[in-house]
This record gives C-alpha cells, sequence and structure tokens, in this order.
C-alpha cells in the first residue's frame, strides 16, 4: 500500500512570517563509531555481491558499533562538537531533544543519560520516536519551544545504533544500515537566517511495513519473541521505497508553498540518506539538479534519525553550505512519518 494522490495532509509548524526566523542553527557535530563494515565484509556473511548493494542502495561501506558502545555515547560525542562550535558551555543548555528508536534502554529516555554525560543540570530531556524522520520532527518542536518558552540553548540529535536491531541473516536488510549521530545547537534569532519553516505528517495505517515488533507491551521479550527474531527490523523494501519517494518529495514542495521559496532558491537539498535510487527519485521530481542534492550514503548507509543530522554537519564542514545559504531537508520513516524543514544557514 502506498500514499496516494500528489499531496499529503500534514501540520506545518511555526511557520513565521515570510523570511523571518524564529530559531537558528548555531553549532553542528556528528559522531560514528571506528568500525568500518564494507559490502565485501558483508559479502562474507550474507549471499549478497558489492555490484547488488551499490547498484540497488548506492551503499559502499558503513559505520558499526563494537559492544560495549551506546545511544547516548555517540550523542554526547556529537553534542560536544555542536556546542564547541556554538561556543556554549553544557551547562547552558536548556532543552535536550534525542530522536532515535534504538536508545540505550527500554526507558529512561536516551537524551536523560546524554543530560548526564554533558552535566547539562539545567535541560530538560526527553527522546522523539519518529524512527527516521525524528531530527526534522526534533528541529521543528525545539523551534516551537523556543518561540513559546523562550528556551535559549535547544539541542538536538538524531543518533541511531540499528545495527542493535538487524538480522545478519536477512540480506534485504542487514546491508542497508549503520550506526551514528548527528547533532545540532539552535538559539533564538531575529532576522534572515534560521529556521524559516517545518512540516510534519504521519500514517499509522502504514505501520507494519517497517518495524520492529518484539520487545514492547504487544510482544514482550521473551525466549519466543527472540526465537522467532521479532527484535528484529522488519521491513517490506519495494513498498517503502515508493512511499518514501512519493512523502519526501509531497514534504519538500508543502514547505516552499509555504513559505512562498521557489526551489531555484534553494542551496542545498538534503534528504534523509536511504537510499540512492530513492534521493535521485525525489530530486527529479522536484526538478532540482543532483549538484544541489547532498549525499553521503556511499559512507554511512542508513542512519535513520541521525542521517540528516551527520548529512548537515558533513555540508556544512565542506562548504557545501554557507552562512546564508538555504537547505531543504526531507526526510521519512517508519510509522510511517515524514516531514521537512526549510534553513537559512
Ligand atoms: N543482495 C542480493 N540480492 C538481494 C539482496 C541483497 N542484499 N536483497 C534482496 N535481494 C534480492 C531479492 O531477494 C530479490 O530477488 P528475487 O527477484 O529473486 O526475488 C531481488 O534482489 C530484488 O529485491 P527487491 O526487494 O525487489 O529489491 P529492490 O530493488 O526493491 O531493493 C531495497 C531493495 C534496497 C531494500 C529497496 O527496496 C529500498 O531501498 N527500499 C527502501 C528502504 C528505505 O527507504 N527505508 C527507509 C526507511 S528505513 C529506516 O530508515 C530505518
Amino acid at each position: 500500500m502506498i500514499i496516494s494522490g500528489n499531496s499529503c495532509p500534514g501540520r506545518s509548524t511555526n511557520l513565521p512570517e515570510k523570511n523571518k526566523a524564529h530559531s537558528m542553527i548555531v553549532g553542528t557535530g556528528r559522531a560514528v563509531p571506528p568500525k568500518v563494515l564494507t559490502n565485501q565484509d558483508l559479502e562474507k556473511i550474507v549471499d549478497t555481491t558489492d555490484e547488488w548493494i551499490r547498484e540497488r542502495t548506492g551503499i559502499q561501506s558503513r559505520f558499526i558499533v563494537e559492544e560495549g558502545t551506546a545511544n547516548s555515547d555517540l550523542c554526547t560525542e556529537a553534542a560536544l562538537k555542536a556546542l564547541e562550535e556554538g561556543q556554549t558551555d553544557p551547562r547552558d543548555v536548556d532543552l535536550l531533544l534525542v530522536g532515535t528508536v534504538t536508545g540505550d534502554a527500554k526507558f529512561p529516555a536516551t537524551a536523560v543519560y546524554v543530560q548526564d554525560k554533558l552535566g547539562a543540570k539545567k535541560a530538560v530531556a526527553f527522546d522523539i520516536s519518529a524512527a527516521c524522520s525524528a531530527f526534522v520532527y526534533g528541529l521543528a518542536l525545539a523551534d516551537s519551544l523556543i518561540q513559546t518558552r523562550g528556551y535559549k540553548n535547544a539541542l538536538v540529535i538524531g543518533a541511531e545504533i540499528l545495527t542493535s536491531m538487524t538480522d545478519w541473516e536477512d540480506r534485504a536488510t542487514c546491508v542497508l544500515f549503520g550506526d551514528g549521530a548527528g547533532a545540532v545547537l539552535l538559539k533564538p534569532a531575529n532576522g534572515p537566517r534560521g529556521i524559516l519553516g517545518t512540516y510534519m505528517m504521519s500514517d499509522g495505517s502504514l505501520a507494519d511495513l517497517l518495524y520492529s515488533p518484539g520487545g514492547g507491551s504487544r510482544f514482550p521479550a521473551s525466549h519466543r519473541t527472540v526465537d522467532e527474531g521479532l527484535h528484529f527490523l522488519k521491513m517490506k523494501g519495494r513498498e517503502v521505497f515508493k512511499s518514501a519517494v512519493q512523502c519526501m518529495g509531497d514534504a519538500a514542495i508543502k514547505i516552499l508553498e509555504q513559505t512562498g521559496i521557489t526551489k531555484d532558491q534553494v542551496d542545498l537539498l538534503i534528504t534523509h540518506q536511504a537510499n540512492i535510487r530513492i534521493i535521485r527519485a525525489t530530486a527529479k521530481r522536484l526538478g532540482m539538479p543532483m549538484e544541489k542534492v547532498f549525499v553521503n550514503i556511499e559512507r554511512y548507509g542508513n542512519t535513520s534519525s541521525a542521517s540528516i543530522p551527520i548529512a548537515l554537519d558533513e555540508a556544512r564542514k565542506a562548504r557545501r553550505l554557507k552562512e546564508g545559504d538555504l537547505c531543504l531537508m526531507v526526510v521519512f520513516g517508519g510509522g510511517f512519518t515524514w516531514g521537512s524543514a526549510l534553513v537559512r544557514m
């Protein structure tokens, strides 16, 4: 089942008056574990080939954690880099959001572990569960809370250890995912720079196309759930593919319409890095040349909620995004969830 029609309903948050920014990104950071898993390594584990993976997904390698590394470790490293760039003491952070589906534990939130590691004692800290869309959801929420509740230093992090729910015997999924974290620091802003608009949407009728059924209250962890592999990520790849293209395109069009900005004014498009063919199809639907699209999937694989903030950080550090540039981010993930954010850097 796929989303039909040319546009999705959805909710835009915080759409400011045209070009009036409410919060701005003042620092970004990323963290990945040192271990690299190449397609050649995967050839030794499952019945696959480097050629198939590169042609069907664009992925060549991905970073994966070794035992003992937790989600909050990657979050903390990425956050410290964002704070350093934003010249902000962790003790001044007052809002800390972590988007993840692979937190340190079932509860409490990974955000509170990050809070503790950073020494961000003044922060309110909680997680956002929106699969791959969680970072953009977090950006929208932090932007709203900065406007309405007066937060001054908001950390928004997307982080996943997807390999913790990877079935290494399922070649259709195990070649896709990688681990990592990306963080941004937001501060209040006035003037042309900052978040110009955000858009979020969900459709729970499609939840079972991409999910991990075991270990929750429906199927509490037991020998049976483990024996049946219910704790692994399950995906109907082809259906997800079609919806991802449709929804990311819709989300991009929606935010451009609502902010009155044209695609030609956008300097860089960053889509969720799930599959190079999805990225190309989304760019084509929007009529944007690939030179204006940021791609790093070949080195990271799909890092779910970390994919956008990692790409954003790389794009800034590589000077693909400069001060004053317009960046359009679009996401899609389990739920289904999707959304977009338009940011003047
Ligand atoms: N190596 C070799 N062959 C494979 C592999 C593999 N790793 N995986 C599947 N195949 C085979 C299949 O068995 C099938 O063989 P058959 O024709 O003999 O039955 C054939 O390749 C084609 O399989 P499809 O599933 O149709 O391949 P497709 O071109 O759709 O690519 C893929 C699969 C890469 C998963 C693609 O559907 C996809 O990217 N889907 C979207 C994933 C996504 O966007 N997720 C986003 C959210 S997920 C998240 O972020 C947490």
